[in-house]
């Protein structure tokens, strides 16, 4: 039987991360993933951090290259019927976002978590929970052939949304909330300079598409594809061809084409599990929420969970008690839930439903209020660079004390 605090499952971002800044606060884990560490750092997937996830990483000691090499963007726009609108992020919401890869962010972790020592067991089978609901939980897993059983005083669930944390929580005892999206998004890399130093999300009639970029020679391009094509179906050709005709024309005619690197499709969904802990599991990342890619909020949400988290378990470790360890829950679910609003109310504003003709007169009206009301930017800029949350005032207070 080994022995460790927290076991972690899960080495995607949250995984690593928590790790990472549990050991720098003298806190032992052991992280167990299913995959190569090549195969997870290899993924494309996320590319927009929020400031507040930013100064995490920066705070986990694996900020260097990340400030060094990311791209800080102070708007972005809105392109729809001939029209771009830029949202002004940081003169409406005093914030800027950044772009650097989530393969840049895995590499830094992984980078951090082997100098320092950490423990990481990739290729992990057959991961099991058990007695989550007493003082010592244990996992059992098989490493590379050998039976391994570990047993701690926390599990961390940060093994996405596929994963067998959430899984392992008892039916009556969870509640999931969820909304799939009648499409997907086909995303493509390619090194080719980004059509515009900012990202352009546009809504044209023939569906959602999205200009971000990864670095100043590298382009990471998306289009609203219906649910059942295949990556197959889409040549370069076509894809270049599909995007130059979603974009606005001056724009289209600077769009560089060239050869993919990667391209997949993503279907879209909304979901979340309540509550986010279980006894002693405790679910951080996708493995408790999953948001539509439109407002850039998912790996920004698994670093706010996991900033959550590590404090609590910095109290509990330091001797200071269960409280946080009791309010994670609901402290993550709070942000978690302005995620999801923000996430679905973008998809829904951009994306192409169906061919009722209505549907898209209300979005245009909507994109065209936008342009109007600096009052309606700012909701959007203040969503978009991440809300700062301020304790929900007693009922005392909010009517002004007793
Ligand atoms: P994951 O990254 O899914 O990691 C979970 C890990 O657990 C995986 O490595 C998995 O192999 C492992 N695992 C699963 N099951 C087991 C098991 N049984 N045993 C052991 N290990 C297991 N987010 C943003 O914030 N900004 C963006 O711009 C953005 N763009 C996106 C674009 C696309 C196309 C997609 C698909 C996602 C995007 N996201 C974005 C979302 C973001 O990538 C995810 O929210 C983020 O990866 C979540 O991190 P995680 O560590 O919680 O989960
Ligand atoms: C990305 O660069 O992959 C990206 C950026 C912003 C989004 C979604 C994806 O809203």
């Amino acid at each position: 039987m080994t022995r460790t605090q927290v076991t972690i499952i899960g080495a995607g971002p949250a995984g690593l991360l928590l790790s990472q800044l549990l050991r720098l606060n003298g806190i032992d884990s052991i992280v167990l993933e299913r995959r190569t560490r090549e195969y997870v750092e290899a993924r494309i997937r996320a590319g927009l951090l929020e400031q507040g996830t930013v100064d995490l990483l920066i705070e986990a000691r694996v900020g260097e290259r990340l400030e060094r090499e990311r791209l800080v963007h102070d708007g972005f726009e809105m392109a729809f019927d001939g029209l771009v609108h830029r949202i002004d992020l940081k003169g409406l919401a005093g914030k800027s976002v950044s772009i650097y890869g989530q393969t840049e962010i895995q590499h830094d972790l992984d980078d951090a978590v082997v100098v320092g020592g950490g423990d990481v067991r990739y290729e992990v089978l057959d991961v099991v929970l058990n007695e989550l609901t007493g003082n010592r939980p244990r996992v059992t897993c098989t490493h590379r052939g050998k039976r391994l059983e570990i047993e701690c005083d926390f599990i961390a669930g940060c093994d996405g949304y596929h994963g067998v944390s959430r899984q392992s929580i008892p039916s009556d005892v969870i509640r999931n909330y969820e909304r799939v999206y009648p499409f997907g998004w086909l995303g493509v890399l390619a090194d080719v300079p980004p059509l515009s130093h900012e990202l352009v999300y546009a809504n044209h009639p023939r569906g959602f598409a999205l200009c971000s970029m990864r670095s100043a020679t590298r382009s990471r391009y998306y289009v609203q594809c219906a649910l059942d094509e295949r990556v197959e179906d889409w040549s370069d050709d076509r894809f270049w061809d599909e995007l130059a005709a979603r974009m606005p024309p001056q724009y289209a005619q600077r769009l560089v084409a060239g050869p993919s690197i990667e391209k997949s499709i993503a279907p879209l969904r909304s979901f979340v599990a309540e509550p986010m802990r279980h006894g002693r599991l405790l679910l951080a990342g996708d493995a408790a929420h999953i948001v539509p890619p439109t407002g850039a909020k998912g790996l920004n949400l698994a670093a706010a969970d996991v900033r959550v988290l590590y404090q609590a378990l910095i109290e509990y470790y330091g001797g200071g008690g269960t409280t946080l360890l009791d309010e994670y829950s609901g402290r993550a679910l709070r942000r978690v839930w302005q995620a999801m609003r923000f996430s679905w109310w973008f998809t829904s504003l951009m994306h192409r439903f169906g061919d009722d003709p209505i549907s898209r007169k209300f979005q245009v009206a909507e994109l065209d209020y936008l342009t109007q009301s600096a009052a309606a930017s700012q909701t959007v800029a203040e969503n978009y660079a991440g809300l700062d949350f301020k304790p929900v005032p007693t009922a005392a207070c909010a009517h002004g004390g007793p």
